[in-house]
């Protein structure tokens, strides 16, 4: 696929800093399959992104394949879209230190994810981690990217993404393309089952009843959402004062595409076992084909590596123009 110019593109990533979370599939990869068909998507394995946290030289090559596999298995076309892996392009490193210099260290400080990281790796607050957005900024610029679909937790690093591209064109005329930020009107905060005041993450390593892994196996997947924090009204009821209840309305609502009233009209007159069992089964049934998918693929890694050459290659073709654009026009010979 080449970049059509009369179809919008569409740019998102995740970091293979973990198998991904129900989140993580609820927040993004379930929009990043329902563009893919109207829009020119680029789906980027951020393995850049995830060396802000020690990963093992033994093991990562394989967490970044088995992101990349996942991608494909959740129903990510490699025919339609361009699946890719970041480090194989070197132009988001090349753009991410030009933007550097059109970027604020005070507003890198007001990152609240920056903030959170920074507490919970106390001994390994690195720039990288404090320069992160940057990166992330390029990742999207370089493709003249329109949308982009993320959870919740995202927006700030793309606001920030849209304020380096305003300014940058400010100086040097129309280069970059100013990025629509894409959340989900519901999912785009999926919470810790165990504790639904803070979001489900694929780092999780304290509890791991906390998040559902995408390649849990379906009783797991059944007995961690029968185990998930609820309350005492047992009622299936939406509502601020209902978190946990709430959140598992909102996870059965995203995967059966059932809305939230219909959902609660459903389980009137049921009990939490009955809900949560339902939940249980909604999840396993989106993702058990998945897993089954996900489990061919990784059985021959010559081919799945052979598969992500063409994406880079494509990303490649358009990320070096762009490139090309910021050279010329900040002077570079
Ligand atoms: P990451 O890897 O933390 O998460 C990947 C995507 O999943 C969404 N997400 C969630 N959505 C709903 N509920 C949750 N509990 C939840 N947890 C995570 C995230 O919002 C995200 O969309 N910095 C990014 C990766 C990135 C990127 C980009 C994204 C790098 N470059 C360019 C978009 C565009 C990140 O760490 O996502």
């Amino acid at each position: 696929m080449s970049i059509d110019k009369s179809k919008k593109v569409v740019f998102s990533g995740i970091q293979p800093s973990g198998i991904p979370a129900l989140g993580n599939y609820i927040g993004a990869m379930m929009n990043f399959k329902a563009l893919q068909d109207e829009y020119d998507c680029l789906y980027c394995v951020v393995d850049l992104h995830a060396i802000t946290v020690r990963r093992d030289p033994k093991t990562y090559g394989d967490q970044i394949r088995r992101l990349f596999a996942i991608y494909v298995a959740a129903g990510l076309d490699p025919e339609k879209n361009i699946i890719f892996v970041q480090s194989h392009v070197p132009a988001h490193s090349q753009l991410s230190w030009i933007l550097n210099c059109y970027t604020y260290v005070g507003e890198l400080g007001r990152m609240t994810q920056f903030k959170d990281k920074s507490r919970k790796h106390e001994e390994n607050v690195n720039a990288g981690l404090f320069n992160y957005p940057v990166l992330q900024a390029a990742d999207v610029l370089l493709y003249g990217t329109h949308l982009v679909p993320v959870g919740q937790d995202q927006k700030q690093h793309l606001e920030l993404a849209r304020d380096i591209a305003i300014r940058f064109n400010k100086v040097y005329g129309k280069i970059f393309t100013v990025p629509e930020i894409l959340i989900p009107k519901v999912g785009a905060r999926i919470m810790k089952l165990q504790d639904p005041f803070h979001k489900m993450d694929k780092s999780e390593v304290e509890n791991l009843n906390n998040s559902i892994f995408l390649l849990d196996e379906p009783d797991v997947i059944i007995s961690k959402l029968r185990k998930a924090v609820t309350d005492s009204e047992a009622v299936v009821r939406y509502g601020e004062d209902k978190p946990g209840v709430s959140n598992l309305l909102t996870i059965y609502s995203c995967l059966t595409g059932t809305s939230i009233p219909d959902a609660e009209r459903e389980f009137e007159g049921k009990n939490y076992g009955f809900f949560k069992n339902a939940v249980g089964e909604a999840a396993v049934a989106v993702l058990e084909p998945i897993q089954n998918e996900y489990k061919r693929l990784m059985s021959d890694r010559g081919a799945l590596d052979a598969m992500m050459k063409p994406g880079a290659e494509k990303a490649e073709g358009i990320a070096k123009n762009m490139l090309k654009r910021v050279h010329d026009a900040i002077g570079f010979i």
